[in-house]
């Protein structure tokens, strides 16, 4: 697979299969995406992967605590969307919720499935890989971009082993669970998880192309034909 197709066909997914990931191409993934550039090669990331018992353990916890709890109103340590959302991004966020429950055939003002629907992210969507991202509070927005970085790299690389990948800031919602369980010191926060695994490319979660702004809409040229 070419560095075109590995970004051309990632996508978000929503639904894995029920198939186990080499550990050895976990390491190697998560060794490669570290050579993402980084602003005087910081390199702010910090990874918890997780898999077998210990993420079927720690599933348990969230699944006890999200029980009687709407997450998607529950505050994260940082704002995750300014509040309130404005223009094109609002729009754009509206449309996303449009497509993705349009896909599962789940109406709009069916409240309960959409909250069954998110809370999957708490289950990391099935897949048998986790990560949460983390970074040292005290730095700011270039090393937050860098982690950026590293994600996109990491998603990217999965690619070329036939992975998919989710990254998940609905995480940070439970970010006090999330730092319980795998003892994130105090000097770090979370920033998002990351579901890894083998992709059902035919659940309808995924079988959607999220769209994109044409080039014109956020690029300026200068001098350009
Ligand atoms: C940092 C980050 C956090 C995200 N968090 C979530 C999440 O919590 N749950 C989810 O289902 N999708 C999440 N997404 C996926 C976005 O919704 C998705 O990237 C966007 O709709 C574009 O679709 P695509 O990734 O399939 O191209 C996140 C993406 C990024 C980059």
């Amino acid at each position: 697979m070419d560095v075109f197709e590995a970004i051309d066909s990632r996508i978000s997914c929503r639904a894995f299969l029920d198939r186990p990931v080499d550990q050895k191409i976990v390491r190697d993934l998560l060794q490669r995406a570290a050579r993402a550039a980084s602003g005087g090669n910081l390199q702010s990331w910090n990874v918890y992967a997780l898999t077998g018992a210990p993420l079927a353990a720690f599933k348990k916890i969230v699944v006890g605590r999200i029980a009687n709890e709407d997450p998607r109103h529950t505050k994260s340590e940082y704002p995750i969307y300014p509040d309130p959302m404005f223009g094109a991004y609002k729009e754009r966020r509206e449309d996303h919720g449009i497509q993705l429950y349009g896909s599962l055939g789940i109406d709009r003002n069916d409240a309960a499935a959409r909250l069954v629907q998110y809370k999957k992210n708490f289950e990391f969507f099935d897949a048998p890989v986790a990560l949460f991202l983390t970074i040292d509070r005290r730095l700011g927005p270039g090393q937050w971009a860098d982690l950026g970085g590293y994600i996109h790299a990491l998603a990217f690389l999965a690619r070329g082993y036939g992975l998919d990948t989710c990254p998940q800031e609905a995480w940070a919602r439970l970010y006090d669970t999330v730092g319980d369980f795998i003892k994130i010191p105090s000097n770090q926060m979370l920033f998002c998880g990351m579901a890894i695994g083998y992709g059902d490319r035919k659940h309808k979660a995924n079988d959607f192309r999220s769209p994109r702004a044409e080039l014109h809409e956020f690029c300026t040229f200068f001098g350009f034909d």
